[in-house]
């Protein structure tokens, strides 16, 4: 295998100036109304419809090279986008054609305890061969993803997540969407799956698994057209199993109006955008360059800037750039408000990882030195217990606010992804932000300690744990309780 750093070059190699219009994801809606699509959804209630996950090839490398052999959800990577209008019910019947057992998280939906996708919390896995019926109605609007939730450290790497997205009532006024979903593969060679590393525990105890080839929507290279005075909402997702991304369209400012789903107040996007793993990012990019001209759009990572598409102007402008009127705001959020006068607060520590401190763990129930545990394929803590612990981290009453400091006492950075909750990050005076953004992420870079806020107000169990894919698998992993 070549050294990951010189498969990266590929990216950067596989540079195209043909043309190829790719536009697999971009669905189209009209200045001032909804996609026909969604309109033909209104009428027809949703019986389950069927979802496999199964076998998938696509070509992730330039044209000419290989395809790569995937796992996929309905044949293809990344899966179907699944849309729906907010308010109406979403019901997939998931069958298991792998070889192995799977489930499927909805990340980021404020969903029912029992459609959640937790494996040995709110489900059995689906065996090979069976089927779930997933039937759940999301509260919110918004840019979400469904991914496998078991051996998601495998399930993910090979390629098994797709976009869910929840359309608002009243979309926003825009031509079209175009829907970006970053990931990073580890290919060998050949061009397939490396699969001796997958599971890796060098892997889990550092960064996780990062991968040597970056895609946009499974393209080494997205070609994506664009007209001047042309008014498009990107919903971008990064897919990856760890690796940390800031996606820049370069000669553009566009516009943030969501985060994780959740809107916020839109505001000038200056610089690159940082997704980590799970997160979501809405902007409003307005088409303000030149006919004819070409912009690329670069990935930030690792201290790598790499190209990963170009936006291309057509020589016929749509419309008058003055035309296009002020970014518009998403309807606000309904999530209840944090009332830090009468929360409770709670602690997550994380411990361990190359070049920690960790000195031991508890694993079920016992107190293991670093060394045992990482025999054992561990080597994160969350408040000194690895693995999923039997006892939740908290037991909340329903509608009781939590203050929870995170504190990454670790030399790597980390997501931590909370499990039918969205959160507000606290000022760092403990205060309420002034201009509210609810996430279900949260990034801590080493050292860093940050205080996040919710209401719990969704009954059931929960995760909490890092979204760096290898991490949880290897200890960074808990769960509360709402009851
Ligand atoms: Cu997106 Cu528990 O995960
Ligand atoms: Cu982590």
């Amino acid at each position: 295998m070549a050294s990951l750093s010189s498969l990266f070059d590929r990216t950067r190699l596989s540079r195209r100036s043909v043309l190829t219009g790719g536009v697999a994801l971009a669905a189209s809606t009209s200045l001032t109304g909804r996609s026909p699509l969604a309109s033909l959804d209104a009428t027809s209630r949703p019986a389950a419809q069927p979802l496999t996950a199964g076998r998938a090839r696509t070509r992730l490398l330039e044209p000419g090279a290989p395809e790569t052999e995937l796992w996929g959800f309905g044949g293809s990577v990344p899966g179907p986008v699944l849309r729906l209008r907010q308010g109406e019910e979403l019901a997939i019947l998931l069958r298991n054609e792998l070889d192995q057992p799977t489930a499927v998280h909805w990340h980021g939906i404020r969903i029912d305890n029992a459609m959640d996708g937790v494996v040995g919390m709110t489900q059995e896995a689906i065996a090979p061969g069976e089927s779930f019926e997933y039937r759940f109605t999301p509260p919110d609007a918004g840019t979400y993803w469904y991914h496998s939730h078991n051996r998601s450290w495998e399930q993910m790497a090979r390629g098994l997540y797709g976009l869910l997205i929840v359309e608002e009532r009243e979309p926003p006024a825009v031509d079209r969407e175009l829907l970006l979903v970053a990931d990073d593969w580890r290919l060998d060679e050949a061009g397939a799956i490396h699969e001796e590393s997958l599971g890796s525990l060098r892997d889990a105890s550092h960064g996780g698994r990062l991968g040597n080839v970056l895609t946009l929507n499974s393209k080494d290279f997205l070609e994506q057209e664009i007209a001047p005075g042309e008014r498009v909402r990107l919903r971008l997702c990064n897919t990856a199993n760890a690796r940390i991304l800031a996606l820049e369209f370069a000669g553009h400012r566009p516009w943030l109006i969501a985060l994780d789903g959740q809107p916020v107040t839109p505001r000038p996007q200056e610089g690159p955008l940082t997704l980590a793993p799970g997160q979501r990012a809405d902007l409003v990019l307005d088409g303000t360059g030149e006919p004819g001209s070409r912009h690329a759009i670069l990935a930030h990572t690792s201290g790598q800037t790499l190209e990963v598409g170009a936006l291309t102007y057509s020589d016929r402008p749509l419309r008058d750039l003055a035309a296009l009127g002020p970014v518009p705001a998403l309807p606000p959020a309904k999530i209840p408000q944090p009332l830090l006068e009468s929360a409770r607060r709670v602690r997550l520590v994380m411990e361990g990882g190359a070049m920690g401190r960790m000195q031991s763990a508890r694993l079920d129930g016992q107190e293991l030195a670093i060394r045992d545990l990482v025999e054992q394929g561990y080597a994160w803590s969350f408040n000194g217990i690895a693995g999923r612990p039997e006892e939740p981290w908290v037991s909340a009453r329903l509608g009781e606010t939590l203050i929870a400091e995170i504190v990454n006492d670790t030399s790597w950075p980390h997501v931590i992804h909370t499990h039918g909750h969205h959160f507000l990050t606290l000022e760092a005076d403990g205060s309420l932000p002034t201009d509210p953004v609810w996430r279900d992420g949260i990034l801590l870079e080493r050292g860093e300690t940050k205080r996040i806020a919710f209401v719990a107000d969704n009954p059931g169990r929960w995760l909490i744990h890092c979204h760096m894919l290898e991490h949880r698998a290897a200890g960074m992993v808990s769960w509360c309780e709402v009851i």
